[in-house]
Parts: structure tokens; C-alpha cells; sequence
């Protein structure tokens, strides 16, 4: 009689294995899809309704993938979703890739992996496959999900398998996406790492194994890590260069011909989105549960979390070059988003520049097509953007670039505005004695 790994095995192999996603935002959608496009039926779970019906009325709400193709694999049968848990009990395979944002104190905060997987666990069968993706503190799989999936009797890597697989998936990159990013998976025991590689085998184009959950784990948080202490150099090396009077753009894009040994990072407002300014956190809070204090991380957190203050000093500074105070001052804000091309906009730098310059009496507005409205959330006031032609008709007396859109006209930004303060190198080139740069 074949094992349950065999079985588990012969079905991903088949695709006759029904896979499951619980979380369907910007990491599960794209998921769900390469799964559902490898030919699995693919069930994703969501407390969201709006999400939930979008899918099945096959209409996209992310903008990475492709309305058609949601449409497509809901015609086929090859994508549903539901807020219903019960579902959990007809999948083989099930991906979690719920947020993982931190506590006030800069604590993790599990509450959303605990409640799907008490969802889960209510329904949950012998000869499943349980995949975490959402970022986390190595220990998470091992020592909460794996507990909460035993306690009914069943055992991890024998009667279930279970693994960690960090999703690296880039929003707004036209060269890489969910398919061809190589996915690294670790499991509980080999059992568990073969059956996750062998899913991900037919989904993605190359898989990584590693010996554990934990390895998994960390391998995206050095990842994240990287990039927050690479940016926080470079946003030090900006404070250095403005006392200098030397370009730090210049200086980046110079050493950046060093064909090996450098790799740019690039200064800017601050850090932003779901990863780079929370996940080095779970690091440092996991290590200081072994006494280490982990220095760099809490620098670089130090350097990239004073960038909006140091923004508003240098809009400040610009408005003094024409004898203006920033109290009452007209600053126009152009993006919102986190990044280029995006809409997303949770923990963008320009949230806290636009907060901290009211605080300072300014009359903050902002620009960002990709970024309509904004509640009123985590403290901050809701926002509303004026377009880019009316603000520009109606006048302000500095404009700061805080997003680099592609798709802002910066000629006329340029030619409209009586003052620029450029954080993102967006005006490269243009020259202009009432621009001013980072
Ligand atoms: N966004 C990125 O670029 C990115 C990249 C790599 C890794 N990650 C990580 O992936 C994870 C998910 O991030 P995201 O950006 O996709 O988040 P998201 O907020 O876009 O999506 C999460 C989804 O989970 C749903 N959800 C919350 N609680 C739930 C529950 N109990 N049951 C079912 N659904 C629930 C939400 O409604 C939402 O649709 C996080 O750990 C994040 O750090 C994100």
C-alpha cells in the first residue's frame, strides 16, 4: 500500500491534488494563479468578500496580474474562492500568506498566521501539505503552526506534512514574478521538504531546498535585512554627501560601473511597504530571545527611520532659500506610494513627511493616481490626491517628489513648480537652481 507521502505525491504529480491559498493579497493572488495556470484546481480562502467575489466574477484587484487571466482560470474551473474555512477539508495542499505586520512595540505579530490556522486546523485532514509563505521569525512552523496542527492527533512529516517556503515576490517588477522567481522550501523533515518541492516543481521555475523550517525562514529576513541596512548606508552616505556638497546620486551611479563587489542601493525618504522596515524586526526580536543584540539592524533602522524628518529639514531649508516659513506653506506631496508604479502605500515614507510637515503648520497636499484615497488609519488623517494637472494649475509653493512614478510628467513638474525638493533622484540630469536634491 503507498505511503501517505506517495499518495500525496502521485496526486501534486497528477495535479489531481486541489490546492488551497489563505490569504489572497498582493502574495496569494499571484499564487493562486500560477497555480491554478500550472493546472490545479486552485481554492483561494479570504476573509475579504470584495476579494473573494472579485476572483469569482474573475476580475483582478492586483496589479501584477492580469484580469485575464483571473478570468480564464475561473472559466476553466481552475480558480474559485471563499471566505468558508470548510472548504480546507477537500484541499490537499494549502499555501498561508496572511500579513505578518508588527506589534506598536516592534514585536512580531502572529495574530493573523494563529487565527487562519485555528480556521485550518478545525478542518484539517491526515495527508495534507501546509505551506507557511508569510515572512516571519525562524521557530514560527516549528514551534506555533506545527503544535496547533498536531493537537487534534496527527503528526507533522508522518501523517501530514508541513513546510516554510518565503515568498520573494516583487510588486511592480516587469522582469520578475511569482513564476520565475526561485522559491527556497524547508519542511519539518525531509517528507515535508520533498512534498512542498514537489508542488512548487510544476509552479515556479527552480526550487531551492534547505534542511529546515527555520533555514527557510531566516533566508528571507537575511534578504530583507540586506536591503534595510544597504539603504540605511546609503541614506547615511546622503546626510554625508549634503555637509560635503557632493552629488550622492552621482557617487552611486559611478561606483555602480565596478563590474563585481558593489551592488546600488539608493537613498530616499525612508523605507516603506510590508517588508523592508518590519521584517528585519522579527530578526532582532527573535535573536534577543538567544541575549543577541543584533546592531546592525537596529542602525539601519535608526538611520532609515529619520529620513522623513530629515526630508522636512530640507523642505524647510528650501523654502528659507526664498524667505518662506514652513507654517502655512503650500506643500505638494507628488506620490504616495511606497515605490514606483505601485499602489500600495502601507508604512510609505511620504505618509509620515506629509504628517510631520502639518505638524510643522504646513498645508500638505499630495498628487498619485495610483493612490486615489486614503482612510483614516493607524493614526494617520484619511487623504484625498488632487490630480497632477489641477495641482499644478492651482499652485503650491514647493513641490516634493516622493514617489519616482514612471508616469509623471516631470517636464511640466518641472517648468510649473517654483520649488522641488527631489528625494528619489526622479529630476536625474535636469537642471534647474530651484531644484533641490537629497
Ligand atoms: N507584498 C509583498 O511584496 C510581499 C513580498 C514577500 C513577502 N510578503 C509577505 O507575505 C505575507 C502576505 O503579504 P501580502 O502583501 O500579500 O499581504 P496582503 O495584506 O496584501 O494580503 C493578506 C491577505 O490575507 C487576508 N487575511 C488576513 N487574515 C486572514 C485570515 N485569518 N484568514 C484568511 N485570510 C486572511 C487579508 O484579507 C488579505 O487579503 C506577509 O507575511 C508579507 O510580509 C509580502
Amino acid at each position: 500500500m503507498p505511503s501517505v507521502a506517495d499518495t500525496l505525491r502521485e496526486k501534486i504529480r497528477t495535479r489531481r491534488a486541489r490546492a488551497g491559498v489563505v490569504g489572497l493579497g498582493y502574495v496569494g493572488l499571484p499564487l493562486a494563479v500560477e497555480l491554478g495556470k500550472a493546472g490545479f484546481h486552485a481554492t483561494g480562502i479570504d476573509l475579504d468578500t470584495r476579494k473573494v467575489e472579485a476572483i469569482n466574477e474573475g476580475r483582478s484587484y492586483i496589479p501584477d496580474v492580469a484580469t485575464a487571466d483571473v478570468q480564464a482560470l475561473h472559466g476553466k474551473g481552475l480558480l474559485d474562492a471563499t471566505t468558508d474555512f470548510a472548504v480546507v477539508a477537500e484541499l490537499d495542499t494549502i499555501n498561508i500568506c496572511v500579513p505578518t505586520p508588527l506589534r506598536k512595540t516592534k514585536d512580531p505579530d502572529l495574530s493573523y498566521i494563529v487565527a487562519s490556522v485555528e480556521e485550518i486546523a478545525k478542518y484539517f485532514k491526515a495527508g495534507q501539505l501546509i505551506i507557511l509563505e508569510s515572512t516571519t521569525y525562524p521557530g514560527t512552523t516549528d514551534e506555533v503552526v506545527q503544535p496547533m496542527l498536531e493537537a487534534n492527533g496527527l503528526k507533522a512529516g508522518v501523517d501530514f506534512f508541513l513546510g516554510f517556503s518565503p515568498e520573494r515576490v516583487d510588486p511592480g517588477n516587469p522582469q520578475f514574478h511569482t513564476g520565475n522567481i526561485p522559491k527556497v522550501v524547508g519542511g519539518v523533515n525531509e517528507a515535508s521538504s520533498d512534498a512542498a518541492a514537489a508542488l512548487y516543481g510544476l509552479v515556479v521555475k527552480e526550487v531551492v531546498k534547505v534542511s529546515s523550517t527555520r533555514a527557510a525562514e531566516l533566508v528571507k529576513l537575511l534578504e530583507n535585512t540586506f536591503r534595510a541596512v544597504n539603504i540605511g548606508l546609503a541614506n547615511e552616505l546622503a546626510l554625508m554627501c549634503r555637509d560635503m556638497g557632493i552629488n550622492v546620486w552621482e557617487v552611486i551611479d559611478a561606483a555602480k560601473t565596478k563590474p563585481f563587489g558593489f551592488m546600488p542601493f539608493y537613498p530616499g525618504p525612508g523605507l516603506g511597504g510590508h517588508c523592508i522596515p518590519i521584517d528585519p524586526f522579527y530578526l532582532s526580536w527573535k535573536a534577543r530571545q538567544f541575549g543577541f543584540e543584533s546592531r546592525f539592524i537596529e542602525l539601519a533602522g535608526h538611520i532609515n527611520g529619520g529620513m522623513p524628518r530629515y526630508v522636512v529639514d530640507r523642505v524647510s531649508e528650501a523654502l528659507n532659500s526664498v524667505a518662506k516659513p514652513i507654517k502655512g506653506s503650500k506643500v505638494h506631496l507628488f506620490g504616495m506610494a511606497y515605490k514606483p508604479d505601485v499602489t500600495d502605500y502601507r508604512e510609505s515614507p511620504a505618509i509620515d513627511v506629509a504628517d510631520l510637515l502639518e505638524r510643522r503648520g504646513a498645508i500638505v497636499t499630495y498628487s498619485d493616481h495610483f493612490v486615489p484615497s486614503m482612510p483614516a488609519e493607524h493614526g494617520h488623517k484619511p487623504r484625498t490626491e488632487v490630480p497632477f494637472d489641477a495641482a499644478l494649475a492651482g499652485g503650491f509653493d514647493i513641490a516634493v517628489i516622493t514617489t519616482n512614478h514612471k508616469t509623471f510628467d516631470y517636464d511640466t513638474l518641472v517648468a510649473k513648480s517654483p520649488l522641488i525638493l527631489d528625494t528619489r533622484n526622479a529630476l536625474k540630469g535636469r537642471p534647474g537652481a530651484h531644484i533641490f536634491r537629497l
